[in-house]
């Protein structure tokens, strides 16, 4: 391929993204430089969070500037080098790509994946990597989990959040997820071994807690904030514990969410801690090692969802705010090698 096409940040979107907020441009495929390798997008991942970029508003990254393109993480073949670290043909993943077919990059921007014996390249898009990461460790570091303890998590059928739920059911937790629509919430007590759901679409999400745990809840996983997150911040016995790891109800809102009551941290003595993934890239082997042999012997399930093409990467992030969407949100550029 002698083309190259880019989506690139046109506005700084409000609300909802709209038409010409992003634009696909075609340029011509970069060369390395030295020290760079040339990536050919295999697989765009897609993350609540690449909204939140596009703000110009003080993050734990830069805003994405008008006029680049688009960032993300993504996994890809290398096809050229210039650089000892990586050879013609090497699979890598990096943030330094974008939303982009080829992306000429410092090779100390890239990482090499190590494929799990069996599991295939999507994996390490979703369950073994960002994702995996953020779930396992929220859960194992953040919430600590004690056997009988009963956690809660919002998002429940997302990526992060049918992972989560799962790791806190390995660890001896009662697990109650709050998902939309029925189909989600059977596969969580089917399937992945929570103990209930709540489908927040059609029933109120207090008062299924009330019900489900009449006695409070030790921890809550939040995905979503908002009200939802209010429902289960309420409900939070003394000395509960709970893991921020997104409030995706938030990113394409114009005026900002309702806080939960404050006086409940004094009250209830809570623990509420906000996390990011990224702190804890350098444990990858740790997640790995312990969720390796539960991916392995199906104790632990994991799902993607892969849409077919850059040219589409703008519709398929909406998937993520509307939940039409079946686990790790994906976008397949260009073939597996
Ligand atoms: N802290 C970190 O380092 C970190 C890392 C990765 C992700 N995250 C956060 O984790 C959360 C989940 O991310 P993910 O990648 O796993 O995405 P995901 O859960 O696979 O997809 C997002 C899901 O959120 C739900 N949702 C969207 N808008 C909603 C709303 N207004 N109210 C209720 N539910 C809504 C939808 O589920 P339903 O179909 O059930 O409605 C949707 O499928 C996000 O908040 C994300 O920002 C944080």
């Amino acid at each position: 391929m002698t083309k190259n096409r880019q989506w690139v940040l046109k506005n700084r979107p409000f609300g909802d993204l709209k038409d010409g907020d992003l634009e696909l441009v075609e340029t011509a495929v970069p060369e390395p430089a030295d020290g760079e390798v040339l990536i050919r997008t295999v697989y765009l991942s897609l993350d609540p969070t690449n909204r939140t970029w596009m703000n110009d508003s003080e993050g734990y990254l830069p805003p994405v500037q008008l006029g680049s393109v688009m960032r993300g993480l993504s996994l890809g073949v290398v096809e050229a080098s210039k650089s000892d670290r990586f050879a013609i043909g090497d699979i890598v993943t990096t943030s330094a790509g974008g939303w982009a077919d080829y992306a000429a990059i410092p090779a100390a921007a890239a990482g090499k994946v190590h494929r799990f014996p069996g599991l295939p390249l999507t994996a390490n898009m979703s369950v073994l990597g960002m994702t995996g990461l953020t779930a396992y460790f929220g859960v194992t570091d953040v919430l600590q989990p004690q056997p009988g303890e009963t956690m809660v998590i919002s998002a429940a059928a997302g990526a992060v959040g049918s992972i989560a739920g799962q790791v806190a059911k390995q660890k001896g937790a009662r697990v109650i997820g709050i998902a939309g629509g029925p189909a989600k919430c059977a596969w969580l007590t089917d399937e992945l071994g929570f103990d209930a759901a709540i489908d927040y679409k059609n029933e109120r999400v207090g008062e299924a807690l009330d019900r489900l745990a009449p006695d409070g809840v030790e921890m809550s996983f939040e995905n979503v904030g908002g009200e939802i997150m209010n429902a289960t911040w309420n409900r939070t016995k003394i000395h509960g514990r709970i893991a921020v790891c997104g409030m995706i109800s938030a990113y394409n809102a114009t005026s900002a969410p309702k806080p939960p009551n404050l006086a409940r941290l004094i009250t209830h003595r809570l623990k509420v801690q906000g996390f990011l993934v990224l702190d804890y890239q350098s444990r990858a082997r740790e997640m790995v090692a312990e969720m390796g042999p539960w991916l392995a012997n199906g104790r632990v399930k994991w799902k993607v969802h892969v849409d077919e093409g850059l040219e589409d990467a703008v519709a398929s992030l909406g998937r993520l705010f509307t939940g039409a969407h079946d686990g790790k949100l994906l976008v397949r550029v260009s073939e597996e090698p």
